[in-house]
This record gives structure tokens, sequence and C-alpha cells, in this order.
């Protein structure tokens, strides 16, 4: 028997379980390879179309070194060569003095920002910032401010008010991951000179749709510096960029890339690159093909039709009413309620799609939506077959 007012954490898990089973908003994992996928990551089809397969099989047979797991942490014993090949690799698609690459892009972010922020900082977050930035920041105890998405005048009423800390940050994402819209970088960098503070920018789900002639698929700031809106100056001075692999690129790991100074402060004091296993060395290996192949143009006509699939899906919808912001292969359809949307993401399982329902707390209350995400490989056929099968769940939902 416990004593009064305590229960046991069994009990606890089965409430809360119970609880969100009844709000709609229970997760449970599911994989049915069968649905024509319109949710994964894999916007460049680089897996679904055996691409990294082949990929991985040709390094493994040239692979030099007679080993899986790299058995260590960098610092240890796990640095094996290919890490500092896909870190070079990277520094030169990106045109970017320094990189260090992390086990995932999770881990990129949490350990980067816990590092580089501390209890005598302040920190101004997009609320729809990714939880991987947001537990970096909570995990390094400087004080954090949310600011409306992608509101550049509450931003800077918050920078106003918020006195002098011993840094300040703002945190952004190039394409926010369940809006698939972008934020102002220029304005967003005008108020980082004005209240002197550093932009951290989270590249996840820009690479692979938005780049440069110089970096292509490079990711937004890769664009803005191709259009001079970025000096190399504010680079060094006033941003950090992070660069999760797992998205557009197709495979794990995340780079967190600055000046060399960044690289070794990183290398010394992020925990989860200390302390951690470095993935195998054959992943790096692969990590700096990949990279290898964006700069060489690759995988240009594999984004030409990302981004038609895209626009095609987003004017479809604008025509049908449903105006959207999204300026990347992330389309949401927002539904409001959980019940509503997992009901629709069932629907649409049973005419053979994979669109998953994103509910809270991953998105706000009332703003439960499908999460369509676009392939380069997807038919136009199969996009309109999609909207007409989403459309025809809604308008019977409404009736
Ligand atoms: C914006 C953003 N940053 C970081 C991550 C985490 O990256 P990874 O999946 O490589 O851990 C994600 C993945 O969901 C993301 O969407």
């Amino acid at each position: 028997m416990l004593p009064a007012g305590q229960v046991s954490y069994l009990e606890y898990i089965e409430e809360q379980l119970q609880d969100w089973q009844n709000k709609s908003i229970r997760r449970r994992l599911r994989f049915d390879a069968t649905l024509l996928d319109f949710s994964s990551n894999d916007y460049l089809c680089l897996n679904r179309d055996g691409s990294h397969t082949q990929m991985l099989q040709s390094l493994a047979a040239e692979f030099s070194y007679d080993t899986v797991g790299s058995t260590g942490s960098r610092l240890i014993r796990g640095h094996w060569p290919s890490f500092e090949e896909a870190e070079t690799q990277f520094c030169e698609w990106q045109d970017l003095p320094a990189a260090l690459l992390f086990q995932s892009g999770y881990s990129a972010n949490v350990g980067a920002l816990s590092a580089i922020s501390g209890p005598g900082d302040v920190a101004f977050c997009d609320r729809l910032c990714h939880a991987s930035l947001l537990d970096g920041i909570r995990l390094s105890g400087a004080q954090r401010h949310y600011f409306h998405h992608n509101d550049l005048d509450h931003l800077e009423s918050l920078l106003k008010k918020k006195g002098t800390r011993k840094s300040r940050w703002v945190l952004s994402e190039g394409v926010f991951s369940m809006d698939g819209d972008c934020p102002d970088v220029r304005g967003i960098l005008d108020l980082c000179h004005k209240y002197d503070a550093t932009l951290y920018l989270d590249e996840a789900h820009a690479l692979g749709y938005l780049g440069s002639r110089r970096s292509p698929g490079g990711g937004l700031v890769a664009a803005l510096r191709e259009q001079a809106s970025i000096s190399s100056q504010e680079l060094h001075d006033r941003i950090i960029l992070s660069f999760p692999m797992g998205k557009a690129p197709g495979i794990m790991g995340g780079f967190v890339a600055g000046g060399k100074a960044l690289r070794e402060f990183l290398i010394n004091r992020a925990r989860s690159f200390v302390f951690s296993t470095a993935q195998p060395p054959i992943l790096a290996a692969m990590i700096a093909r990949i990279v290898r192949n964006f700069q060489e143009g690759a995988y240009d006509d594999r984004m030409l039709h990302l981004r038609s699939n895209a626009e095609f899906l987003r004017s479809k919808m604008e025509s049908l009413g449903r105006q959207s912001t999204s300026q990347s292969a992330i389309v949401p359809f927002l539904i409001g309620d959980a019940r509503d949307a997992l009901e629709m993401s069932k629907h649409l399982e049973t005419n053979g799609f994979d669109v998953r329902a994103i509910r809270p707390p991953t998105v706000a209350e009332g703003s439960s939506r499908l999460r369509i995400t676009v392939h380069s490989c997807h038919s136009t056929e199969s996009i309109a077959r999609l909207l007409a099968t989403v459309l025809d769940a809604d308008l019977h939902s409404r009736n």
C-alpha cells in the first residue's frame, strides 16, 4: 500500500494513456510499406527509389576499415577519417569555415545550444521551433521567451523589454517542420544587429528544397547569400547554422556550422558529442558522398521535380479556397480538432495513402492537421488523387 496521495508510476502511466486516448492524442507506432508515402521526409526519394541502398552497397565494397561500429565517442577511439571527410565536404558545399557532425539533428541542436548558452543568457524562440531547439535552450538554463510565429514586431517588443543579459539568442528554422513556411531571416538579422543578438537557425527542412547555384539544395541561408541578403561577415558574427541530415538528404546525423572556434568549443563542451558513441564510420562516408552529390548537381533534377510537385499541390489547394503559407515540400492541411484529424488520416489510409495526423502537443490545441509532404517522385496524378480524397472526406465531416 502506498501512503495517501501517492500513486505508483504504473497507475500514473495507465491514467495518462487513457486520458490521451480519450482526447484522440495518443500516439501509436505504425508502418505499412504498401501505402503511398505522403508523410516521410524522404523528399528527394533517395531511399524510396533505391539510390541510397546502392550507394551504401558500393561504399561498403570500397570501405577501407574493417569495422561497423565506431567503437567510441569521437574524442576517444571513434574519430574515424570519414567523419572529417564528411565535415570537409560539407563545408565546401556550404562555403562555410567549419562544421561538426553529430549523431542526429536532435543531438546537434541539444548539444550545441546547451553548450553555447547558459544561465546568464536570454533566448527568444519562435513559438513553432522544433523540440530539439527548445530542449537545448531549456537544458542550458538560459531565460526563455517565445515570440509569435514569424512575427518580427512581437520579437522586437520582447527584445526591447527583456534587459541585457550575457548573450542573447534568437532561434528559428529555415523551413518550419509543421507549417512548411520560412522566416524573414533578413528582418531577424536586422533585429539581431540592433539588439546585439545571435541567430541560431535550423535548416533541416530547407535542405534539398532551397539553395543556390553555388550550394545546390544548401538551404535558406545559401539562397539568401546568393541574393546578397546576408554578408560573410554577418554569417561569421551573427549566425550559427544547424543542418539535420535526416530529411531531404535521406540519411541521419546533424552538422552544426560556424567558425573554427565554434567547432573547437563544441568538441570540448557539447555533451551529446562528448559523451556519446559516434555513428558508424560508413554512415559518415555516406554523408560525405551525399553532400558531394548535392554539390556536384547530381540531385538537381530531383529538386526541380520536388519544387514543381509542391507548387502543384499548393496551387491546387489555393484554387479550391485553401490558402497555404507553405514555401516548401511540407504542405499542411489544417483541420483543427484532433479527433477529426485522426479520422481523416484513417480515411486516407483506407484509400491507400500514408498521411499522418499531427496533434497536440506537437502542434497547438485546435490546430491539428494533416502534414502532407510532397516528394520528387510523386506523379501529379497521385497528388491530385490525394487532394480529392482529402477534400471529399473534409466535405463529409462538415455536412
Ligand atoms: C526542424 C527540425 N530540427 C531537428 C530535427 C531533429 O533531427 P533528427 O531527426 O536528425 O534528430 C527535426 C526532426 O524532426 C526537425 O524537424
